[in-house]
């Protein structure tokens, strides 16, 4: 059954585990997703950004989520629009029956001056009233995602920012975080606390200059009723980048966010947990294998059926270290 981000969270909160929210743009990845849950009990937050949206079609993508409800009805299902950029993006998406969107104000510009926070305020205000309307749930943005190692704001976040970024300019302020819930109205709160998005996050096994956890927990002190949310949370698997450069693949060594981080970021009110890259990476390495050691093979199955099997194996995973495993049925 649908549920709304509100709603599974909540339940979350009080149960204390923390819920990952994968990406889709294709009926694998949904299928993928769901069979994992089905195996581990495990409601399921789904989000698609605007590129997926483009890429799939609206309607193809909101009856895919009609699919897979009547598939697996026992499963809490929240449909997420993930950082949408304005009002149009986060109402279209609920009139295709997503429960829940992200209203990502921090995309505009550098956060840090009292302009662009304003504007990240007005915008994300508006937003949560309007979903709350309908029962749609929001997510807001604070801070800007980006490298404490590089001083560079994640290039998917289109900032504003230009040239290098100080640790102050990219970590989310606590106490602006406070204002920021309490204006605003979001349901969950997204935070930047050293992650980017995709594969490239760290050079090393991140320490805490790197991957400042420490904020995490700064913020839920002050903020201990709201849900807060890590986005660019892929692992980045050794073994998947293993598999990849194994079969003609060329991705330069590089380490994400260590699941046990994470699971430290879940004792401390982290309740969504964003993950695109880890499953772009488990289904990239199944094409690459068949590709290599059956150059004869044609078949689209053939390349998707072992890269579901690697996508689902991935999403077990993480409903097992956050928690989620055992609780669609207690929802
Ligand atoms: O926000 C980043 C997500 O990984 C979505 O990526 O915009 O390429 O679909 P995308
Ligand atoms: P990753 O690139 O680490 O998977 O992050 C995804 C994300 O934050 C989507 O919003
Ligand atoms: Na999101
Ligand atoms: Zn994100």
């Amino acid at each position: 059954a649908r549920i709304t981000l509100r709603q599974l969270l909540d339940h979350a909160a009080e149960q204390s585990y923390g819920v990952p929210a994968f990406n889709i743009n294709n009926m694998e990845q949904g299928l993928a997703i769901m069979e994992a849950a089905r195996a581990c009990n495990a409601p399921v937050i789904m989000q698609a950004s605007r590129g997926a949206r483009s890429y799939a079609g609206d309607i193809m993508l909101s009856r895919m989520i009609d699919a897979l409800t009547e598939m697996y009805p026992e499963i809490p299902l929240c449909m997420h629009q993930d950082h949408g950029n304005n009002e149009a993006t986060c109402m279209t998406a609920i009139r295709h029956g997503f429960t829940s969107v992200m209203m990502d104000g921090s995309l505009e510009a550098d956060m840090k001056t009292p302009a662009s926070y304003e504007y990240n305020v007005a915008i994300t205000e508006r937003v949560s009233r309007m979903a709350h309307w309908v029962g749609a749930s929001v997510e807001g943005e604070l801070g800007v995602l980006g490298s404490l190692e590089s001083g560079e704001a994640a290039a998917e976040d289109g900032s504003g920012a230009e040239g290098k970024l100080s640790q102050d300019q990219l970590l989310t302020d606590p106490d602006q975080a406070v204002d920021f819930v309490m204006r605003t109205r979001v349901d969950a709160l997204a935070i930047a606390c050293g992650t980017s998005h995709g594969a490239y996050k760290f050079s090393r096994k991140p320490t805490g200059d790197i991957l400042a956890m420490n904020v995490i927990e700064e913020i839920h002190a002050k903020l201990p009723d709201t849900h807060l949310v890590m986005h660019g949370s892929s692992s980045v698997p050794q073994d998947l980048q293993d598999v990849i450069n194994e079969f003609g693949g060329e991705m330069p060594q590089t380490f994400g966010v260590p699941v046990e981080e994470i699971v430290r970021g879940i004792r401390h009110g982290v309740r969504k947990v964003n993950i695109d890259t880890d499953c772009r990476m488990a289904m990239a390495s199944q094409f690459r294998k068949v590709a290599t050691e059956k150059p004869q093979e044609f078949d689209p199955r053939k390349f998707l059926k072992p890269a579901m099997d690697a996508m689902e194996k991935l999403c077990r995973h993480r409903f097992e270290a956050f928690a989620t495993a055992g609780n669609a049925s207690k929802i």
